[in-house]
């Protein structure tokens, strides 16, 4: 499931990144690949122990937990600290699939269900650079505006296309989820855009409210894992 999450950062906000990153000190991407993806990345990074890294992932975290589609969508357990990078002309990054487990910088680990993509660049100040998926219902070529977000599942193959002119920066981040099946997350996720569509035409002690909502917990309690 690709949700696409618009202006998750005012335009205010992407000034502010923007700005602090053109101070940043960027280092080769393959820093953080796997042995395999390494081979295949070729961008620059911001190093995740950076003071700007630090600032703008706090950021980014404030945004995430000002999203209702995020949390509906993602059921987040932990947030693992938003990274920066960037794809400048000739910067590409060949099809991979995420490690499934990453050591969170400062201690512990976390399990990527879901991974996120944050637009920083609008569409119109680069060529390529297309995020690319491959869903359960095919390919899907991602683009979107400064500030949008695109979350999707971990488990897909995915790559960057080779930028042919300008920039592309993006934040990007792993969630590990309380439902860890990305086709139970999508039902938990419909049913509850259904309710709240329900729930804008009917009372909230509706028998219909009261019966879908229950029936959205009790799917939730017998799924997540903490
Ligand atoms: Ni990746």
């Amino acid at each position: 499931m690709l949700i696409r999450i618009p202006q998750l950062l005012s335009p205010a906000e992407v000034a502010h990144c923007r700005q602090v990153l053109e101070a940043a000190q960027w280092v080769d991407g393959r820093v953080t690949a796997g042995e395999q993806s390494a081979k295949v990345k070729l961008n620059l990074q911001v190093p995740e122990n950076s003071q700007q890294a630090r600032e703008l992932g706090e950021l980014v975290l404030r945004a995430l937990g000002r999203s209702p589609t995020f949390t509906s969508a993602a059921l987040p357990l932990r947030v693992y600290p938003p990274m920066f990078n960037r794809y400048d002309a000739g910067m590409t990054f060949r099809a991979h699939v995420d490690n499934a487990i990453r050591h969170v910088p400062g201690g512990g680990r976390i399990r990527t269900d879901v991974s996120s993509t944050l637009f920083l660049t609008p569409p119109e100040e680069y060529d390529g650079g297309e995020l690319v998926i491959e869903d359960t219902y095919g390919t899907q070529a991602v683009k979107l505006n400064a500030g949008d977000l695109v979350l999707y599942p971990a488990t897909s193959l995915h790559s960057v296309t080779p930028v042919t002119r300008g920039s592309r920066w993006a934040s990007f981040f792993w969630t590990q989820s309380m439902v860890k099946d990305d086709s139970r997350r999508r039902l938990l996720y419909e049913l509850d855009n259904g309710i709240r569509h329900t729930r804008a035409d009917l009372p909230d002690d509706h028998p219909g409210v009261l019966s879908l909502t229950a029936a959205y917990h009790n799917l939730l309690r017998q799924w997540v894992e903490m």
